[in-house]
């Protein structure tokens, strides 16, 4: 049985006292909702705020995560962050690939640079989030599960995979982000079925124990049947993650589905 991972990407946004404050209110949260091991939650907070909140984290089962690496481990690139350092603020996850940064930020990430992106998080012990999915003209192209085997296939060249803390997939169809259009749950069970078939081609029995997470709108409200999914196992949760009662309800949801 995969333990369902729900990880709130906070995206550039809130400051570090509302960071620490949230923090308290999930952990209150979760809690009270007598969440204990059976689902795992992450945050992932801007870089600069890994360390004091990793500090806020200390005695707590909430996970710390990055948003992005560089793939180098030291050098000349201002402004950049190597895994290396993320691990030492005690991060355990990274988001690699997420579509605003294969999409809208910087440099326009490649599946190349996703990939380097990717090994580099795992030289330094962290587990990358790779994040994959179509944009609507490609869904409405009939593209998608076309796009999801070359985005998997690219992001994982050179990887071997072990066992479950190497890898985790997000799905998230671009077309949802931000967006309050969230994939039904049905089309998120036929991208997350196809990824894990994928999946088994290329890694063999260790697809069955890796989690796919899905993305995109997620809400309390949409959760509980998206979660249900027998494919899906957890959610990298955006909007929804700056509130600690819209993020554990979300938890619950996925807790429902393993409790
Ligand atoms: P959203 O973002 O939940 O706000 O749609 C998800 C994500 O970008 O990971």
């Amino acid at each position: 049985m995969r333990r369902p991972l729900i990880a709130g990407n906070w995206k550039m946004n809130l400051d570090l006292a509302r960071g620490r404050e949230l923090i308290a209110e999930i952990r209150a949260g979760l809690d009270t909702g007598g969440v204990r091991d059976q689902v795992e939650v992450a945050v992932c907070p801007p870089a600069v705020y890994l360390f004091p909140l990793g500090e806020a984290l200390k005695g707590s089962p909430i996970r710390l995560g990055a948003q992005d690496l560089h793939h180098e481990t030291s050098g000349a690139f201002t402004g950049e962050v190597s895994a290396e350092m993320l691990a030492e603020t005690g991060a355990k996850y990274v988001i690699i690939g997420h579509s605003e940064r294969r999409h809208t930020i910087g440099h326009l990430e490649d599946d190349r640079m996703v990939n380097l992106k990717a090994r580099a998080a795992r030289r330094a012990g962290l587990t990358p989030i790779l994040c994959l999915g179509e944009t609507l003209g490609e869904r409405n192209a009939r593209q998608t599960l076309d796009v999801l085997t070359f985005q998997l296939t690219a992001g994982l060249v050179g990887t071997k995979l072990r066992d479950s803390s190497d890898l985790v997939i997000a799905y998230e169809p671009v077309w949802a982000i931000g967006t309050g259009q969230n994939a039904t749950p049905q089309q998120a069970q036929e991208a997350h079925a196809h990824l894990r078939a994928r999946l088994h081609t290329l890694a063999g029995i260790v697809a069955d124990d890796i989690r796919i997470l899905y993305g995109g709108s997620v809400k309390p409200e949409n959760a509980g049947e998206i979660m249900m999914q027998p494919d899906v196992d957890g959610g990298l949760i955006g909007g929804a993650s700056l509130k600690a009662d819209s993020f554990v309800g979300i938890v619950r949801a996925a807790l429902a589905k393993v409790g």
